[in-house]
């Protein structure tokens, strides 16, 4: 969604920014503009469509030593030139970028119109620039007095032609960090906009506001009291933000899986006492013995990790666990049990549904636990202690490789609330030796790409598709059906196996596929006979299995054998592959699949 850039030094302005942007094309957008300051006059650039487009629009003496950036994603007015940020205020002087949504823009317009102001856009942002400029105070007073007036949430870069080599920023909601480099200050919605310039990084928390010039910049709240601000080290390397050699980020991704999981697991595993060791819990033992029910909460594809992370809770830890999607829970008037400990999964860590669940359950005195891919992100922040997945960067809209290390984050968490409770350390151990074999398992799910592939050719054809699981693999199936959805357009439902028959086999026909996950467990014989009823109607299927069905199934792609209670991570493997392999054959992009964004900010 939405991305901010900001630059405060001594280069030129221009090309700093435009990269910037190009880093953040990957959350989807659909236009992008810049402002740049230079001798005390304002530019601003806006085109619809790409970054690429608005670079090949720049007059080539646009510069500047002071410039915001942004791409957009539409919420108050459709894509167009006219309402990409920046905005401006009717005399050209002050620009301002905004992440968010100000609440009270109607009745902040109307006013404005009142006054004569005439408003260029549709967007609630451009009331911000008339507010600051109308105030004609100092930007950064300025800034204070228009937030005074505004509801809703915000990250804002602003510029005033005023107070070149300034720029002021502001956070409520919507993440602002600072990069601070030589000479030189950054800003931006996400770090993938600042690695290529600096390491040390400061996060803005909600509420506060900070003033930046080349050198230096400090921080306060929106009443002007000092806050201190430490910076720190980033994790996230140039190169995760590169192709390296790959035609899709998805691909990628999914190939980098052996490697992500190793960094979720790295350091965390006790062999000797059959626990793993997790720093950020804040919850001592005796804390998490008191816990009596989970309660997980995510969107898309994090809540279908949640669902399996419940099972793996449940059976390792003994404790009641379930998954609910966080955009649901918030608006329902949750009951919060003080004996429930709440989960938020989040890859970006900025999912706002999310967010807004982690908020009602603290307001209500709950405690939550984040399992999070983004390091200082929003959600982990709002929690009490989490886990973070170290999944690295997830460059690509669908999500891969941060689902996978999720559910070995959930396993790890399991692992090590079972421990507290009543799982043995021979039993803990065994969790360990699976948990240490699935990098090399996940290698060797990988190097039949080429086998999942020609199955993705059959079907890429299809005009939709089943996935269906049962207990543990139900979530998988959720997951797999996702994925064929997202990056390839193709209609695909997941059900569990035992569903089947109450209404879905209606639809089931020659032209229906079904993706089936058979996995060799208790249920294993329950899943044939879910195949066979598929295949009674004619439907095709494709097994994901432990071994060949001699002919049970049309084909059938045989993963490793982990423990049952890790099998899921194993299974979702090829579904990815399929996914992909399906969308490429459509010519779909993917890696911003249509309509959808990277980490969903807004309502
Ligand atoms: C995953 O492929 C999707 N793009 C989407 O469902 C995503 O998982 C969801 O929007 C939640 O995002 P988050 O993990 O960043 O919170």
């Amino acid at each position: 969604m939405c991305g901010i850039v900001g630059y405060v030094g001594r280069q030129d302005a221009v090309p700093v920014l435009l990269e910037g942007l190009q880093r953040l094309e990957y959350r989807g957008y659909d236009s992008a503009g810049v402002a740049v300051l230079k001798n005390g006059t304002l530019r601003t650039h806006k085109a619809q469509g790409r970054v690429r487009e608005l670079a090949a629009e720049l007059p080539r003496r646009v510069a500047g030593e002071t410039g915001i950036a942004h791409t957009r994603w539409a919420t108050h007015g459709a894509p167009s030139d006219r309402n990409a940020h920046p905005h401006t205020d009717a005399g050209g002087r002050v620009a301002v970028v905004h992440n968010g949504i100000v609440e009270n823009a109607a009745e902040l317009r109307a006013e404005l119109a009142e006054d004569g102001v005439v408003l260029e856009s549709d967007t609630d942002t451009e009331v911000l620039a008339h507010l600051i400029a109308r105030a004609d105070d100092e930007l950064e007073a300025a800034v204070r007095a228009a937030l005074a007036r505004v509801t809703g949430t915000y990250g804002l870069a602003v510029l005033d032609a005023r107070e070149p080599g300034r720029l002021v920023v502001a956070r409520n909601g919507s993440p602002v960090i600072i990069g601070v480099g030589e000479k030189a200050m950054f800003v931006a919605s996400d770090v993938a906009a600042l690695v290529r310039h600096t390491q040390r990084v400061a996060h803005l928390d909600d509420g506060e506001l900070a003033v930046l010039d080349a050198h230096s910049f400090r921080t306060s709240t929106f009443d002007a009291r000092a806050t201190a601000k430490t910076t720190t080290e980033i994790v996230q390397r140039p190169e995760d933000y590169d192709l390296g050699g790959h035609g899709h980020f998805l691909r990628k991704e999914i190939l980098d899986q052996p490697e992500a999981v190793a960094g979720t697991l790295r350091g965390r595993l006790e062999p000797r006492f059959g626990t793993a060791h997790l720093g950020g819990l804040t919850l001592d033992a005796r804390e998490l013995r008191a816990v009596r029910r989970v309660c997980v909460l995510g969107c898309g594809s994090a809540y279908y990790a949640g669902l399996a992370g419940a099972h793996t809770i449940e059976s390792l830890a003994r404790l009641p666990a379930t998954a609910e999607p966080a955009s649901e829970f918030r608006y329902r008037d949750p009951v919060i049990a003080p004996d429930t400990l709440y989960i938020a999964v989040s890859q970006s860590g900025e999912t706002y549904d999310t967010l807004a669940a982690v908020q009602e359950v603290r307001r209500k005195g709950g405690r939550v636990l984040g399992v999070v891919n983004v390091v200082g992100s929003s959600i982990a922040r709002a929690c009490d202690g989490g886990i973070y997945v170290h999944a690295g960067p997830e460059v690509s809209v669908a999500s891969t490789k941060t689902f996978t290390c999720t559910l070995v984050a959930f396993a790890l968490l399991a692992l090590h609330l079972g421990r507290i409770r009543d799982l043995g350390p021979a039993e803990g151990q065994r969790i360990i030796a699976g948990l240490e074999a699935l990098p090399g398992q996940i290698g060797r799910i990988l190097a039949a790409e080429e086998e999942i592939a020609e199955h993705a050719a059959w079907l890429g054809e299809a005009r939709g598709a089943f996935y269906i699981g049962r207990v543990r693999g139900y979530p998988i199936a959720l997951e797999g059906a996702q994925k064929l959805k997202e990056v390839s357009y193709i209609h695909a439902e997941a059900y569990p196996a035992s569903e089947l028959k109450h209404g879905p086999l209606a639809l089931v026909d020659e032209e229906l596929p079904t993706v089936a996950l058979v996995p060799d467990d208790a249920l294993h014989e329950k899943n044939r006979s879910s195949v066979e009823q598929v295949r009674a109607r004619g439907g095709r299927v494709l097994a994901i299995a432990h071994r060949p069905l001699d002919g049970l199934a049309d084909a059938t792609v045989v993963v490793p054998r982990s423990e049952p209670e890790l099998d899921p991570i194993l299974l979702g493997i090829p579904l990815q592959l399929l996914a992909y392999h399906a969308a490429v054959a459509l010519g779909r992009d993917v890696d911003q699949p249509r309509n959808l964004a990277k980490s969903v900010t807004v309502e």
